[in-house]
Protein backbone atom coordinates (compact mmCIF):
# COMPACT_ATOMS: atom_id res chain seq x y z
CA UNK A 1 0.00 0.00 0.00
CA UNK A 2 1.05 3.19 -0.69
CA UNK A 3 0.53 5.60 2.35
CA UNK A 4 -1.21 8.72 0.93
CA UNK A 5 -2.15 11.20 3.18
CA UNK A 6 -5.95 10.41 2.10
CA UNK A 7 -4.97 6.58 2.99
CA UNK A 8 -2.78 8.09 6.65
CA UNK A 9 -5.98 10.53 7.72
CA UNK A 10 -8.78 7.79 7.89
CA UNK A 11 -11.33 6.47 10.02
CA UNK A 12 -11.03 2.98 11.38
CA UNK A 13 -14.94 2.72 10.15
CA UNK A 14 -13.70 3.85 6.68
CA UNK A 15 -11.69 0.49 6.21
CA UNK A 16 -13.41 -2.30 4.21
CA UNK A 17 -13.96 -5.48 5.70
CA UNK A 18 -11.18 -6.99 3.85
CA UNK A 19 -8.45 -4.47 4.57
CA UNK A 20 -9.05 -5.18 7.90
CA UNK A 21 -8.93 -9.10 7.96
CA UNK A 22 -6.01 -9.06 5.65
CA UNK A 23 -4.70 -6.52 8.03
CA UNK A 24 -5.30 -9.21 11.31
CA UNK A 25 -4.08 -11.86 9.24
CA UNK A 26 -0.75 -10.08 8.19
CA UNK A 27 -0.18 -9.55 11.89
CA UNK A 28 -1.21 -12.97 12.84
CA UNK A 29 1.57 -14.22 10.36
CA UNK A 30 4.54 -11.86 11.76
CA UNK A 31 7.07 -13.95 13.50
CA UNK A 32 7.70 -11.20 15.74
CA UNK A 33 4.84 -10.71 17.80
CA UNK A 34 6.04 -9.79 21.59
CA UNK A 35 4.61 -12.26 24.37
CA UNK A 36 5.01 -9.62 27.47
CA UNK A 37 5.16 -6.26 26.10
CA UNK A 38 2.05 -4.41 25.33
CA UNK A 39 1.76 -3.98 21.12
CA UNK A 40 -0.54 -2.90 18.99
CA UNK A 41 -3.02 -5.37 17.58
CA UNK A 42 -3.01 -3.63 14.23
CA UNK A 43 -0.62 -0.79 12.85
CA UNK A 44 1.09 1.51 14.47
CA UNK A 45 1.99 2.28 18.38
CA UNK A 46 3.74 5.36 19.81
CA UNK A 47 4.15 7.46 23.55
CA UNK A 48 2.18 6.13 26.19
CA UNK A 49 -0.68 8.62 27.21
CA UNK A 50 -2.20 8.72 30.31
CA UNK A 51 -0.56 6.50 32.63
CA UNK A 52 -2.52 6.93 35.44
CA UNK A 53 -4.14 4.84 38.37
CA UNK A 54 -7.72 4.73 38.72
CA UNK A 55 -10.76 2.99 40.64
CA UNK A 56 -8.64 0.68 41.97
CA UNK A 57 -6.50 0.09 38.28
CA UNK A 58 -3.74 1.55 36.77
CA UNK A 59 -4.85 2.92 33.25
CA UNK A 60 -2.71 3.13 30.31
CA UNK A 61 -2.98 4.40 26.62
CA UNK A 62 -1.12 4.71 23.89
CA UNK A 63 -0.99 6.64 20.81
CA UNK A 64 -2.69 4.16 18.02
CA UNK A 65 -3.00 4.37 13.81
CA UNK A 66 -5.12 1.01 13.56
CA UNK A 67 -4.81 0.43 10.07
CA UNK A 68 -0.92 0.54 9.70
CA UNK A 69 2.64 0.71 10.27
CA UNK A 70 2.65 4.57 9.58
CA UNK A 71 2.09 7.67 11.40
CA UNK A 72 -1.82 8.62 10.59
CA UNK A 73 -4.58 10.03 12.24
CA UNK A 74 -3.85 9.03 15.66
CA UNK A 75 -6.35 7.63 18.44
CA UNK A 76 -5.44 6.89 22.25
CA UNK A 77 -5.57 3.12 22.82
CA UNK A 78 -6.66 2.12 26.26
CA UNK A 79 -5.38 -0.80 27.91
CA UNK A 80 -5.53 -1.56 31.94
CA UNK A 81 -3.66 -3.57 34.73
CA UNK A 82 -4.26 -4.40 38.36
CA UNK A 83 -0.62 -5.37 38.63
CA UNK A 84 0.94 -3.32 35.92
CA UNK A 85 2.28 -6.96 34.43
CA UNK A 86 -1.02 -8.28 33.12
CA UNK A 87 -2.60 -5.57 30.55
CA UNK A 88 -6.21 -5.81 29.26
CA UNK A 89 -6.97 -4.46 26.09
CA UNK A 90 -10.25 -2.19 26.47
CA UNK A 91 -10.35 -0.36 23.14
CA UNK A 92 -10.65 3.02 21.89
CA UNK A 93 -9.90 5.37 24.48
CA UNK A 94 -9.96 8.66 22.88
CA UNK A 95 -11.21 8.68 19.05
CA UNK A 96 -10.28 12.50 16.82
CA UNK A 97 -14.03 13.47 16.28
CA UNK A 98 -14.66 17.22 15.86
CA UNK A 99 -13.20 20.49 14.68
CA UNK A 100 -10.32 20.55 17.81
CA UNK A 101 -8.51 16.88 17.34
CA UNK A 102 -9.66 16.32 13.66
CA UNK A 103 -6.32 14.65 12.90
CA UNK A 104 -5.59 13.42 15.76
CA UNK A 105 -6.05 12.99 19.49
CA UNK A 106 -2.31 13.74 20.01
CA UNK A 107 -0.36 12.98 23.41
CA UNK A 108 -1.46 13.91 27.04
CA UNK A 109 -1.91 13.23 30.38
CA UNK A 110 -4.18 12.21 32.90
CA UNK A 111 -5.17 12.68 36.50
CA UNK A 112 -7.97 11.51 39.16
CA UNK A 113 -10.20 14.54 39.77
CA UNK A 114 -13.43 14.68 41.45
CA UNK A 115 -13.99 10.78 41.79
CA UNK A 116 -13.04 10.96 37.90
CA UNK A 117 -10.15 10.61 35.09
CA UNK A 118 -9.52 13.56 33.50
CA UNK A 119 -7.24 13.40 30.19
CA UNK A 120 -5.83 16.03 28.69
CA UNK A 121 -4.42 15.78 25.32
CA UNK A 122 -3.67 17.65 22.17
CA UNK A 123 -5.55 17.68 19.33
CA UNK A 124 -4.03 18.04 15.88
CA UNK A 125 -5.62 19.74 13.11
CA UNK A 126 -4.84 20.61 10.04
CA UNK A 127 -6.85 23.87 7.56
CA UNK A 128 -7.12 23.32 4.24
CA UNK A 129 -3.56 24.25 3.18
CA UNK A 130 -2.48 21.74 5.50
CA UNK A 131 -1.33 24.30 8.12
CA UNK A 132 -1.26 22.57 11.73
CA UNK A 133 -3.93 24.26 14.49
CA UNK A 134 -2.94 22.87 18.18
CA UNK A 135 -5.88 22.66 20.93
CA UNK A 136 -4.96 21.41 24.19
CA UNK A 137 -8.59 19.17 24.98
CA UNK A 138 -10.40 17.31 28.03
CA UNK A 139 -12.06 14.26 28.15
CA UNK A 140 -13.24 12.94 31.70
CA UNK A 141 -13.76 9.27 32.06
CA UNK A 142 -16.29 8.26 34.92
CA UNK A 143 -15.60 5.05 37.17
CA UNK A 144 -17.47 2.33 34.75
CA UNK A 145 -14.98 3.64 32.22
CA UNK A 146 -17.40 5.53 30.37
CA UNK A 147 -15.41 8.86 28.29
CA UNK A 148 -16.89 11.77 27.35
CA UNK A 149 -14.89 14.54 25.82
CA UNK A 150 -16.06 18.37 25.90
CA UNK A 151 -17.14 19.97 23.05
CA UNK A 152 -14.29 23.25 23.61
CA UNK A 153 -10.79 22.95 24.37
CA UNK A 154 -9.90 24.03 27.09
CA UNK A 155 -6.69 25.71 25.87
CA UNK A 156 -7.77 27.05 22.16
CA UNK A 157 -4.48 29.11 21.36
CA UNK A 158 -1.06 28.83 20.93
CA UNK A 159 0.43 31.93 23.11
CA UNK A 160 2.34 34.44 21.02
CA UNK A 161 5.98 33.72 20.71
CA UNK A 162 5.39 30.15 19.48
CA UNK A 163 5.17 27.92 16.85
CA UNK A 164 1.74 25.22 15.95
CA UNK A 165 4.59 22.64 17.40
CA UNK A 166 2.86 23.02 20.76
CA UNK A 167 1.62 19.75 22.20
CA UNK A 168 1.39 17.07 24.68
CA UNK A 169 0.16 18.36 28.08
CA UNK A 170 1.47 16.38 31.00
CA UNK A 171 -0.57 17.60 34.45
CA UNK A 172 -0.01 17.38 38.08
CA UNK A 173 -0.87 18.65 41.18
CA UNK A 174 0.17 20.65 44.03
CA UNK A 175 -1.61 21.60 47.02
CA UNK A 176 -5.58 22.77 45.29
CA UNK A 177 -3.71 23.82 41.84
CA UNK A 178 -3.41 21.72 39.10
CA UNK A 179 -0.27 22.54 36.93
CA UNK A 180 0.76 21.12 33.19
CA UNK A 181 3.94 21.85 31.26
CA UNK A 182 3.46 21.81 27.12
CA UNK A 183 5.77 21.14 24.85
CA UNK A 184 6.73 24.06 22.29
CA UNK A 185 8.77 25.77 19.81
CA UNK A 186 9.84 29.15 20.18
CA UNK A 187 9.81 31.23 17.03
CA UNK A 188 12.92 31.20 16.24
CA UNK A 189 12.56 27.65 16.12
CA UNK A 190 14.11 26.44 18.96
CA UNK A 191 12.70 23.86 21.93
CA UNK A 192 11.33 24.43 25.03
CA UNK A 193 8.76 23.98 27.98
CA UNK A 194 5.84 26.24 28.83
CA UNK A 195 3.59 25.58 32.21
CA UNK A 196 0.13 26.49 32.64
CA UNK A 197 -2.03 26.35 35.65
CA UNK A 198 -5.28 25.48 36.70
CA UNK A 199 -7.70 25.63 39.63
CA UNK A 200 -10.28 23.33 38.14
CA UNK A 201 -8.89 21.42 34.88
CA UNK A 202 -11.10 23.17 33.15
CA UNK A 203 -9.84 26.88 32.77
CA UNK A 204 -5.94 27.09 32.18
CA UNK A 205 -4.19 30.08 32.80
CA UNK A 206 -1.06 30.46 30.77
CA UNK A 207 1.86 31.49 33.38
CA UNK A 208 4.78 31.10 30.57
CA UNK A 209 7.95 29.68 29.94
CA UNK A 210 10.12 27.45 31.92
CA UNK A 211 13.23 29.05 32.14
CA UNK A 212 16.04 26.20 32.24
CA UNK A 213 19.28 27.06 31.15
CA UNK A 214 19.17 25.08 28.12
CA UNK A 215 17.82 27.97 25.91
CA UNK A 216 19.58 26.33 23.03
CA UNK A 217 18.94 22.79 22.90
CA UNK A 218 17.05 21.43 19.69
CA UNK A 219 14.69 22.61 17.55
CA UNK A 220 11.23 20.68 19.40
CA UNK A 221 10.71 19.40 23.20
CA UNK A 222 8.25 16.91 22.80
CA UNK A 223 6.37 14.94 25.81
CA UNK A 224 7.49 16.74 28.57
CA UNK A 225 6.86 15.46 32.16
CA UNK A 226 7.52 17.47 35.42
CA UNK A 227 7.93 15.26 38.81
CA UNK A 228 9.34 15.48 42.51
CA UNK A 229 11.42 12.85 43.42
CA UNK A 230 13.12 12.45 46.54
CA UNK A 231 13.05 16.34 47.34
CA UNK A 232 14.30 17.23 43.99
CA UNK A 233 12.85 18.39 40.82
CA UNK A 234 13.11 16.70 37.43
CA UNK A 235 11.93 17.81 33.78
CA UNK A 236 11.81 14.57 31.87
CA UNK A 237 11.52 15.34 27.77
CA UNK A 238 12.35 14.23 24.42
CA UNK A 239 14.43 16.75 22.32
CA UNK A 240 14.25 17.03 18.60
CA UNK A 241 17.87 18.37 16.98
CA UNK A 242 20.50 17.51 19.35
CA UNK A 243 23.82 16.05 17.48
CA UNK A 244 25.36 12.58 18.48
CA UNK A 245 28.20 13.79 21.07
CA UNK A 246 30.24 10.87 21.72
CA UNK A 247 28.66 7.97 22.92
CA UNK A 248 25.83 10.49 23.57
CA UNK A 249 22.73 10.92 21.46
CA UNK A 250 22.97 8.47 18.61
CA UNK A 251 19.61 8.10 17.96
CA UNK A 252 17.83 10.05 15.66
CA UNK A 253 15.71 12.09 18.63
CA UNK A 254 16.65 11.89 22.62
CA UNK A 255 14.83 11.39 25.43
CA UNK A 256 16.39 12.46 28.39
CA UNK A 257 16.01 14.62 31.91
CA UNK A 258 17.34 17.20 33.95
CA UNK A 259 17.41 16.90 37.52
CA UNK A 260 18.14 19.76 40.40
CA UNK A 261 15.99 21.80 42.93
CA UNK A 262 12.26 21.68 42.59
CA UNK A 263 10.63 24.16 40.26
CA UNK A 264 10.01 27.45 41.79
CA UNK A 265 6.69 28.06 39.74
CA UNK A 266 6.32 31.62 40.92
CA UNK A 267 8.84 32.51 39.01
CA UNK A 268 8.93 29.42 36.70
CA UNK A 269 12.52 28.44 37.40
CA UNK A 270 14.26 25.15 37.37
CA UNK A 271 17.62 25.08 38.93
CA UNK A 272 19.44 21.96 37.73
CA UNK A 273 22.32 19.90 36.31
CA UNK A 274 23.00 18.57 32.63
CA UNK A 275 20.53 17.18 30.02
CA UNK A 276 21.22 13.02 31.17
CA UNK A 277 19.95 10.72 28.28
CA UNK A 278 17.48 7.89 29.99
CA UNK A 279 18.36 4.87 27.96
CA UNK A 280 21.50 4.22 26.36
CA UNK A 281 19.70 1.57 23.63
CA UNK A 282 18.76 2.04 19.83
CA UNK A 283 14.49 2.74 20.42
CA UNK A 284 13.55 4.52 23.32
CA UNK A 285 11.11 7.45 22.83
CA UNK A 286 8.53 9.76 24.76
CA UNK A 287 8.92 8.10 28.00
CA UNK A 288 6.01 9.24 30.76
CA UNK A 289 5.42 8.49 34.61
CA UNK A 290 3.05 8.32 37.38
CA UNK A 291 2.29 8.12 40.74
CA UNK A 292 1.61 4.39 42.22
CA UNK A 293 -0.90 4.47 44.72
CA UNK A 294 2.64 3.35 47.42
CA UNK A 295 3.87 6.58 45.86
CA UNK A 296 6.73 5.24 43.83
CA UNK A 297 7.69 6.62 40.62
CA UNK A 298 7.32 4.56 37.67
CA UNK A 299 7.87 4.94 34.15
CA UNK A 300 7.15 3.51 30.31
CA UNK A 301 8.70 4.79 27.27
CA UNK A 302 7.61 4.11 23.70
CA UNK A 303 10.35 1.51 22.40
CA UNK A 304 10.59 3.05 19.13
CA UNK A 305 11.76 6.55 17.36
CA UNK A 306 9.83 8.28 15.01
CA UNK A 307 10.53 8.49 11.04
CA UNK A 308 12.44 4.90 11.32
CA UNK A 309 11.11 1.78 9.29
CA UNK A 310 11.18 -1.58 11.09
CA UNK A 311 11.06 -5.01 9.90
CA UNK A 312 7.63 -5.63 11.73
CA UNK A 313 5.96 -2.78 8.72
CA UNK A 314 5.83 -5.50 6.50
CA UNK A 315 3.32 -7.14 8.47
CA UNK A 316 1.12 -3.90 9.33
CA UNK A 317 2.14 -3.21 12.64
CA UNK A 318 5.01 -1.41 14.65
CA UNK A 319 6.53 -0.54 18.21
CA UNK A 320 5.57 -1.70 21.64
CA UNK A 321 6.07 -0.15 24.68
CA UNK A 322 8.63 -0.82 27.78
CA UNK A 323 8.28 -2.85 30.89
CA UNK A 324 7.56 -0.16 33.70
CA UNK A 325 10.42 1.06 35.60
CA UNK A 326 10.75 2.47 39.43
CA UNK A 327 12.75 5.74 39.76
CA UNK A 328 14.88 6.40 42.54
CA UNK A 329 17.50 9.10 42.40
CA UNK A 330 20.98 7.80 43.89
CA UNK A 331 23.99 10.40 44.03
CA UNK A 332 22.12 13.17 41.76
CA UNK A 333 21.95 10.24 39.33
CA UNK A 334 18.67 8.88 38.19
CA UNK A 335 18.01 5.35 38.98
CA UNK A 336 15.86 3.20 36.73
CA UNK A 337 14.67 -0.45 37.80
CA UNK A 338 12.00 -2.64 36.31
CA UNK A 339 9.23 -2.91 39.11
CA UNK A 340 9.50 -5.79 41.37
CA UNK A 341 5.66 -6.87 39.88
CA UNK A 342 7.33 -8.39 36.95
CA UNK A 343 8.87 -10.84 39.55
CA UNK A 344 5.42 -12.87 38.75
CA UNK A 345 6.05 -13.70 35.01
CA UNK A 346 9.46 -15.86 36.03
CA UNK A 347 8.87 -19.47 35.38
CA UNK A 348 11.30 -22.03 35.68
CA UNK A 349 14.51 -20.92 37.25
CA UNK A 350 18.25 -21.91 36.15
CA UNK A 351 21.22 -21.27 37.74
CA UNK A 352 24.91 -21.30 37.04
CA UNK A 353 28.47 -19.94 37.75
CA UNK A 354 31.64 -20.79 36.30
CA UNK A 355 35.20 -19.17 35.53
CA UNK A 356 35.93 -18.28 31.43
CA UNK A 357 38.99 -18.15 30.46
CA UNK A 358 39.62 -16.30 26.70
CA UNK A 359 36.70 -18.93 26.05
CA UNK A 360 32.98 -18.52 24.83
CA UNK A 361 30.98 -21.43 26.65
CA UNK A 362 27.14 -22.33 26.42
CA UNK A 363 25.62 -24.47 28.90
CA UNK A 364 23.20 -27.22 28.59
CA UNK A 365 19.39 -26.03 29.10
CA UNK A 366 20.30 -22.72 29.08
CA UNK A 367 18.71 -21.27 25.96
CA UNK A 368 15.72 -19.14 25.13
CA UNK A 369 13.64 -16.26 23.33
CA UNK A 370 11.45 -15.08 26.15
CA UNK A 371 12.98 -14.71 29.17
CA UNK A 372 14.50 -12.39 31.89
CA UNK A 373 18.04 -13.25 33.42
CA UNK A 374 20.49 -11.87 36.06
CA UNK A 375 24.07 -12.39 35.66
CA UNK A 376 26.63 -10.74 37.43
CA UNK A 377 30.67 -10.82 36.50
CA UNK A 378 33.46 -10.37 38.87
CA UNK A 379 36.81 -11.01 39.88
CA UNK A 380 38.44 -10.56 36.33
CA UNK A 381 41.12 -9.17 34.57
CA UNK A 382 40.26 -10.02 31.14
CA UNK A 383 40.20 -7.44 28.19
CA UNK A 384 36.48 -8.19 27.86
CA UNK A 385 33.58 -9.95 28.67
CA UNK A 386 30.06 -10.63 28.57
CA UNK A 387 27.22 -12.53 27.00
CA UNK A 388 25.67 -13.37 23.66
CA UNK A 389 22.00 -14.25 23.80
CA UNK A 390 19.68 -14.38 20.41
CA UNK A 391 22.49 -16.04 18.82
CA UNK A 392 22.27 -18.70 16.16
CA UNK A 393 24.57 -19.87 13.29
CA UNK A 394 24.79 -16.33 11.82
CA UNK A 395 23.33 -14.57 14.53
CA UNK A 396 23.97 -12.74 17.78
CA UNK A 397 23.13 -9.54 20.00
CA UNK A 398 26.34 -8.96 22.00
CA UNK A 399 26.20 -7.77 25.30
CA UNK A 400 29.87 -6.84 27.03
CA UNK A 401 31.94 -4.68 29.50
CA UNK A 402 35.52 -3.35 27.78
CA UNK A 403 37.45 -3.53 31.26
CA UNK A 404 40.12 -0.75 29.09
CA UNK A 405 37.82 1.70 28.55
CA UNK A 406 35.23 0.82 31.03
CA UNK A 407 32.13 1.26 28.99
CA UNK A 408 29.36 -1.56 28.57
CA UNK A 409 28.52 -2.16 25.32
CA UNK A 410 25.52 -2.94 22.73
CA UNK A 411 26.08 -4.50 19.76
CA UNK A 412 23.24 -5.52 17.04
CA UNK A 413 24.97 -5.94 14.25
CA UNK A 414 24.51 -9.38 14.31
CA UNK A 415 20.78 -9.30 15.54
CA UNK A 416 19.15 -10.29 12.25
CA UNK A 417 17.20 -8.40 10.39
CA UNK A 418 18.33 -5.07 10.38
CA UNK A 419 17.07 -1.58 11.41
CA UNK A 420 18.12 1.87 11.20
CA UNK A 421 21.64 1.35 10.80
CA UNK A 422 22.14 4.32 9.10
CA UNK A 423 22.24 5.31 13.06
CA UNK A 424 25.04 2.77 13.73
CA UNK A 425 24.68 -0.88 15.29
CA UNK A 426 26.30 -0.41 18.45
CA UNK A 427 25.28 1.60 21.58
CA UNK A 428 27.92 2.57 24.73
CA UNK A 429 28.38 3.91 27.78
CA UNK A 430 30.51 4.74 30.91
CA UNK A 431 30.27 2.70 33.58
CA UNK A 432 32.70 1.68 36.42
CA UNK A 433 32.92 -0.87 39.22
CA UNK A 434 34.28 -4.45 40.46
CA UNK A 435 31.28 -6.00 39.88
CA UNK A 436 29.60 -5.77 36.60
CA UNK A 437 25.51 -6.76 36.32
CA UNK A 438 23.26 -7.25 33.48
CA UNK A 439 19.64 -7.55 34.07
CA UNK A 440 17.87 -8.53 31.13
CA UNK A 441 14.32 -9.23 29.65
CA UNK A 442 14.38 -10.59 26.24
CA UNK A 443 11.21 -10.64 24.35
CA UNK A 444 10.94 -12.02 20.55
CA UNK A 445 11.92 -8.81 19.29
CA UNK A 446 13.22 -7.02 22.05
CA UNK A 447 15.46 -6.61 25.09
CA UNK A 448 15.82 -4.20 27.91
CA UNK A 449 19.48 -4.53 29.99
CA UNK A 450 19.09 -2.66 33.43
CA UNK A 451 23.12 -2.37 34.34
CA UNK A 452 24.51 -2.32 37.69
CA UNK A 453 20.98 -2.38 39.81
CA UNK A 454 19.86 0.56 37.03
CA UNK A 455 22.53 3.23 36.95
CA UNK A 456 21.87 2.71 33.40
CA UNK A 457 19.27 0.60 30.86
CA UNK A 458 19.43 -0.03 27.21
CA UNK A 459 16.67 -0.73 25.44
CA UNK A 460 16.24 -2.23 22.31
CA UNK A 461 14.53 -3.94 19.52
CA UNK A 462 16.36 -6.70 17.94
CA UNK A 463 15.18 -9.18 14.93
CA UNK A 464 16.60 -12.28 14.97
CA UNK A 465 15.04 -16.01 13.45
CA UNK A 466 12.79 -17.83 15.72
CA UNK A 467 15.63 -20.61 16.51
CA UNK A 468 18.13 -18.33 17.27
CA UNK A 469 18.03 -19.33 21.16
CA UNK A 470 21.36 -19.73 22.21
CA UNK A 471 22.64 -17.97 25.04
CA UNK A 472 26.58 -17.74 25.44
CA UNK A 473 29.25 -16.19 28.16
CA UNK A 474 32.87 -14.79 27.00
CA UNK A 475 36.07 -13.55 28.24
CA UNK A 476 38.85 -12.39 25.75
CA UNK A 477 41.86 -11.63 27.10
CA UNK A 478 42.09 -12.66 30.53
CA UNK A 479 39.58 -14.34 32.96
CA UNK A 480 36.25 -13.12 34.52
CA UNK A 481 33.98 -15.17 37.18
CA UNK A 482 30.05 -14.89 36.47
CA UNK A 483 27.12 -16.23 38.18
CA UNK A 484 23.65 -16.27 36.51
CA UNK A 485 20.35 -17.07 37.34
CA UNK A 486 17.54 -17.50 34.15
CA UNK A 487 13.89 -17.36 34.54
CA UNK A 488 11.87 -18.46 32.03
CA UNK A 489 8.86 -16.10 31.14
C1 LIG B 1 6.01 12.10 19.96
C2 LIG B 1 4.85 12.75 19.22
C3 LIG B 1 4.15 13.77 20.10
C4 LIG B 1 2.77 13.83 19.50
C5 LIG B 1 2.55 12.39 19.11
C6 LIG B 1 1.71 12.20 17.88
O1 LIG B 1 6.32 10.86 19.44
O2 LIG B 1 5.30 13.36 18.04
O3 LIG B 1 4.79 15.01 20.16
O4 LIG B 1 1.81 14.29 20.39
O5 LIG B 1 3.83 11.83 18.89
O6 LIG B 1 1.46 10.83 17.67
Amino acid sequence: MIWTKEKRYRRIEEAGKDELLKLQSDVGGCEWRQTFHIQPETGLLNDPNGFSFFNGEYHLFYQWFPLGPVHGLKYWYHTKSKDLVHWENVGIGIEPSNAYDSHGAYSGSAIEHDGKLYLLYTGNTRDENWVRHPYQCLAIMDPSGRMEKLEQPVINHVPNGYTDHFRDPKVWKAGNEFYAVIGAQRENETGCVVLYRSLDMLHWEFKGELKTNLSLFGYMWECPDYLELQDKGMLIFSPQGISPDGEQFQNIYQSGYILGEPMDVSNRTLTHGSFQELDRGFDFYAPQTMLSPDGRRILIGWMGLPEMEYPTDRNGWAHCLTLPRELSIKDDKLIQKPVQELQVLRKQKYEISDVLLHETKKFNNLTGTTYEMLCEFENFDAAQFGIEFRAGDKEKTILKYDTVQKKVILDRTFSGEPVGEEYGTVRECSVDGVKIKFHLFVDISSVEIFINDGEEVFTSRIFPKTDSNEIRFFAEGGRAYFQASKWDI
